[in-house]
């Protein structure tokens, strides 16, 4: 489908829940997110239904998110419907890692393609810090057991913070050395008003660019379309497995090439991560759309995607919460 400035937008990302294990600073309160009801979370068939529909349109591309979308039962299950949906080419997962050890086998066999871990720091104490979770060796143990049942490639997601976790850039990068993981650095959203927020904590990605030059020469590699037709640019230094990702939401916005459409665990398609504007798939859902009707929805919400968002460092762009949006 293309919406109003030509962008073909073929890419669904689905939360399937607000909940999480974790309480990143940036992204939730100490107490968590005022949990959505219940009986207001879309079932499983529910989404299937949507996902569905859109695949008629022209998706082919879904990614599950949260908050934590480990912590939502039988996802695996949810995973194996998505795969049998015709049309559906690749499906994806972004996660904490905190229970993808365990979990990597059965989500594979289901028919997950590949993860992104967000990872900000290599660190216990601080891992335990920012996560407010001592719970580094389990993220970390869920990085080796994606790499291990073939969910690649693993992107391992690191929000660049002043202050926080700039002087690990190194190690991260030397991580691509080591491993073949992609791992990419991602400049801090003003998204959710939770204390995170200040000029303090946004670091243009192009600030740490020399200090991985200086590791040795990066040529940058063509993205290709299965690589996730994301806004990352990729880097690689000579020899190594893994590959570096630059991602810059503010200091150069990648709207033009925005190819995405968001559901809400609560069954609203989001047509912009900062923008306003949504659009209830539930309610019709539930009062017996028909596909025809859920496929007018979702061309509404392409149809409202706005040409860019206007974040900027340090202002808060809206009061949405990360753990709503599914990032
Ligand atoms: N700015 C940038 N990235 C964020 N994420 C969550 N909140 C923010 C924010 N305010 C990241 C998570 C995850 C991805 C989906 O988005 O760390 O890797
Ligand atoms: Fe959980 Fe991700 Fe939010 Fe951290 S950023 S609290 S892992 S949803």
């Amino acid at each position: 489908m293309r919406d109003g400035f030509g962008r073909e937008v073929n890419y669904l990302r689905v939360s399937v829940t607000d909940r999480c294990n974790l309480r990143c600073r940036y992204c939730m309160p100490e107490q968590g997110v005022r949990p959505i009801a219940h009986a207001d979370v879309l079932r499983y068939e529910e989404i299937e239904r949507v996902v569905r529909v859109a695949a008629r349109l022209g998706f082919w591309r879904v990614r599950v998110t949260g908050g934590e979308p480990l912590v939502r039962k039988g996802l695996a299950g949810f995973i194996a419907r998505l795969a049998s949906i015709p049309g559906i080419a690749d499906i994806s997962l972004t996660t904490n890692g905190i229970l993808l050890a365990d979990a990597a086998g059965d989500l594979r066999r289901a028919g997950l393609r590949r993860v992104n871990v967000s990872l900000d720091t290599l660190r216990e104490d601080r891992f335990a810090w920012i996560t407010r979770r001592p719970d580094f060796g389990r993220a970390w143990a869920g990085i080796m057991a994606a790499l291990r049942e073939g969910l690649v490639p693993v992107k391992v997601n690191v929000v660049l913070m002043a202050g926080f976790n700039d002087d690990e850039v190194e190690d991260f990068a030397r991580l691509t050395r080591e491993y073949p993981l992609w791992v990419r650095f991602i400049e801090l959203m003003p998204l959710g008003d939770n204390g995170l927020h200040g000029e303090s904590g946004y670091l243009p990605v192009a600030s740490i660019w020399p200090r991985l030059k200086a590791l040795g020469p990066l040529e940058e590699v063509p993205s290709s379309p299965t690589d996730g037709g994301g806004p990352a640019r990729y880097f690689s230094y000579r020899g190594a497995p893994g590959r570096l990702g630059l991602i810059t939401p503010l200091s150069q916005h990648f709207c033009g090439g925005c190819n995405r459409l968001r559901l809400t665990s609560d069954g609203r398609l989001t047509p912009c991560l900062a923008g306003v504007g949504e659009v209830d798939v539930r309610g019709p859902l539930r009062a017996g759309a028909t596909d025809d009707d859920l496929a007018r929805l979702i061309a509404v919400a392409v149809r409202e995607k706005p040409q860019e968002h206007h974040m900027a460092p340090g202002q808060v762009a809206c009061d949405r919460q990360m753990s709503r949006l599914g990032g």
